[in-house]
């Protein structure tokens, strides 16, 4: 539809206060007032993240479709788990023991409640960027194709991505960039650092997450291959050199890295080729070579033996002044020691209740590290997030950034790059409408006191 275009200037005398500031801060200039109001919509071009349900609702009306991808998040992971094998779901959804941590981590969340605040000027384009690690966006989300986004949510270091979709890493990381929002390349991938860092885009933030090898060659050598592709942060998962006892896959003796999957960045290695005295992936090299480099990166990433604080200094040399960031603190003790030996950020998590069966929920643990470190560490916060309310509880209390973990990889295992595109996209805009419905223009007001602990 055509939408004709007439000098709004005239009509300013006439507007209230809000309206004005409204008008000028999101709408065309060159628009009469009512058809500028329309124009995001009727164009399909509003690009504020919550605007992805009015797509929906106006898709609906013009072509009598509904969409195409459930936007409830529980049937995408029923969707997921009955497409993909057995083993597979349970290895992704299970976690240790009695997976007594899996389930405080969702526990935690039903602890605290939103306090919604009225009648506090919340205009359509709320400024959800915050400054991590350097990358600072001044504008308010603007575009969701802009590579200049915001980093408030961040893709979880999830391995073995091809298990659940043969797109695997690469589908994920392309929907992150896209987003211009972190994607973080685990250690246990199924793809390697060049191939993810390509789909992923030139310019997009990109993190590495090491599992900390105990040869130091290999270590530096992996941390060189992220350098030279443009990884910017490092996040070392410090609470899994060692896989818990997980029944789920004891039972059916289930671990795809035997299988050679999830052990790419391994194999593609240098340094890992001169220890092995070939390369795996070479033509001519046999199913047996593969299994062997295989085996010896999962024995030199998690061979029982545990990191240690005074080590953080080999990888600060190695890694050099990039940010460094420690994945899997629980403890305001633990946090004040990455105070202490240099470190960038934190990431409060218990990676999804995989380790320690009987840990405390991880948003339980949030408030205590906050008031230990906040403002001498970045510190983000991982562990349960399944809705837009998830991801404001955890900034309300503190966290400057999320990670986003199972629920992307149902999206990928229901349909691949466009489940994952549709699941990130939900969040996001659960989210924004959450912030704006609790009265907040942005995240400047969202903090305890947007949150409260019913007794
Ligand atoms: C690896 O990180 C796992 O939790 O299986």
């Amino acid at each position: 539809m055509t939408i004709e275009t007439s000098n709004m200037s005239s009509h300013e005398p006439d507007l209230a206060e809000d309206e004005k500031r409204a008008n000028s801060e999101t709408i065309h200039p060159t628009l009469s007032p009512a058809l500028a109001l329309l124009a995001p919509i009727l164009s399909n071009s509003s690009t504020t993240f919550a605007s992805y349900s009015s797509q929906i609702y106006f898709q609906k009306d013009q072509t009598l479709r509904a969409p195409e991808i459930t936007p409830n998040l529980a049937k995408i992971e029923s969707s997921a788990r009955s497409r993909l094998p057995k083993e597979a779901y349970n290895y992704a959804a299970g976690g240790a023991g009695l997976e007594s941590t899996v389930k405080a981590n969702r526990e935690a969340f039903n602890h605290w409640r939103i306090l919604p605040k009225m009648l506090h000027s919340v205009l359509p384009e709320r400024n959800l960027s915050r400054k991590i690690f350097g990358r600072y966006i001044p504008a308010p989300i603007a575009s969701l194709s802009n590579a200049e986004s915001d980093v408030l949510a961040v893709m979880a270091p999830i391995g073995v991505q091809t298990l659940f979709h043969p797109t695997g890493e690469r589908a994920m990381a392309k929907v992150f960039g896209e987003m211009g929002l972190p994607y973080t390349l685990s250690t246990a991938s199924s793809t390697g650092f060049k191939d993810v860092a390509t789909a992923n885009g030139d310019g997009n933030p990109r993190w590495y997450q090491l599992y900390w090898p105990t040869v130091d060659g290999l270590t530096q050598s992996y941390l060189k291959s992220a350098r030279e592709n443009g990884y910017e942060v490092l996040v070392v998962t410090v609470d899994t050199w060692e896989l818990a006892w997980r029944p789920r896959d004891l039972e059916t003796g289930y671990f795809p890295f035997i299988q050679s999957i999830g052990t790419q960045i391994g194999l593609e290695d240098k340094y890992a080729h001169s220890q092995l005295g070939f390369d795996p992936l070479a033509e001519g090299a046999t199913l047996e070579q593969r299994k062997l480099a295989s085996l010896y990166h999962v024995v030199t990433t998690s061979r029982g033996v545990s990191p240690r604080w005074e080590n953080l200094k080999k990888l600060r040399d190695w890694w050099g002044d990039g940010p460094i960031v420690l994945k899997g603190i629980q403890s305001p003790e633990d946090a004040l020691l990455a105070v202490k030996f240099g470190m960038d950020g934190i990431i409060v998590s218990n990676h999804g209740g995989r380790q320690v069966d009987g840990a405390v929920g991880s948003l339980t643990c949030l408030p205590p590290i906050v008031d230990a470190v906040k403002g001498k560490l970045t510190i983000g916060f991982d562990g349960g997030i399944r809705c837009g309310a998830d991801i404001f509880k955890a900034l309300a209390l503190g966290a400057d950034f999320v990670q986003l973990g199972r629920p992307m990889l149902w999206g990928l295992a229901h349909d691949g790059e466009k489940g994952a595109r549709h699941v990130l996209k939900s969040l996001l805009a659960d989210f924004d409408l959450t912030v704006g419905l609790s009265g907040h223009q942005d995240l400047s007001t969202v903090d305890r006191t947007a949150v409260v602990c019913p007794p």
